[in-house]
């Protein structure tokens, strides 16, 4: 059984509306192009899904988003929920970004409430994982991405985790330039995909900058479904290029 391919674009805290429809008018017409069997997916932050939801209406590229709560509704000031995000078009929800549990307290059990909430709604968890340089150079990389994968998916229904995509991000790798070896990355994506009963049809994206010119060497892999992209997804030109380099 073979394996969708996704390639999401994490546009972090870069993009407002305005940027946002300047954008999608620039990508939209060169994704028509695109290999139709790609799972295209931007992630823009809050305030331009709105603007984003109206202008991907009827096109092949999905919308996500890069965090939610867990709670549908309540006192939670600042955050955002799944049904807001509905309202809007978003199909897809970046779970536990490395820069959100650094710099934002999410952890390994507020990941596994929000990636139930999203099941629940119908949105696609697209969770992340991965090691800091230091722990990789402990040894200690397999160890902690097994335990933030087991954590992650605790309690997910066997026949509910081909609805679930799983990222792996090398924390070093993220925005450095230093991207991790492919057959490395691979290694640890092999272990990801055998470390839980069921994960077969599970996609799963290497992350840390991946660009147009490396991520033929990464889908070549047989455990790498696609990427998570930051940096490289904000240009429309190079993003429509990886996404092309892509099958
Ligand atoms: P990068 O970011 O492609 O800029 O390294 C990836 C990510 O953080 O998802």
């Amino acid at each position: 059984m073979s394996v969708r391919t996704i390639v999401a674009g994490n546009w972090k805290m870069h993009k407002t509306a305005a940027e946002t429809v300047s954008f999608l008018d620039a990508f939209l017409p060169l994704s028509d192009a695109l290999p139709a069997a790609i799972e295209i997916v931007v992630a823009p932050p809050f305030t331009s899904i709105p603007a984003a939801g109206a202008r991907l209406r009827g096109s092949r590229v999905r919308l996500g988003a890069q965090t939610m709560h867990w709670e549908l509704s309540g006192p939670f000031t600042g955050e955002v929920s799944a049904p807001m995000l509905l309202e809007f078009g978003v199909t897809h929800v970046i779970l536990g970004h490395s820069e959100r549990r650094a710099f934002c307290a999410e952890t390994d059990h507020s990941v596994n409430l929000k990636v139930h909430t999203a099941l629940a709604q119908h949105i696609t968890p697209i969770v992340a994982v991965g090691e800091t340089g230091d722990e990789r150079a402990a040894g200690s990389t397999d160890e902690r991405v097994i335990e933030q994968t087991r954590a992650a998916l605790a309690g997910v229904p066997r026949e509910a985790l081909s609805s679930v995509v799983l990222a792996y991000e090398p924390i070093w790798a993220i925005g450095t330039g230093k991207n991790c070896d492919p057959a490395e990355a691979n290694r640890v994506m092999a272990m990801i995909r055998s470390c839980i009963d069921g994960l077969h049809e599970t996609p799963i994206l290497y992350g840390g900058s991946m660009n147009a010119e490396n991520v033929a060497a990464y889908v070549a892999q047989p455990n790498v479904n696609g990427g998570l992209v930051g940096g490289a997804s904000l240009d429309p030109q190079s993003f429509a290029s990886l996404v092309a380099n892509a099958q």
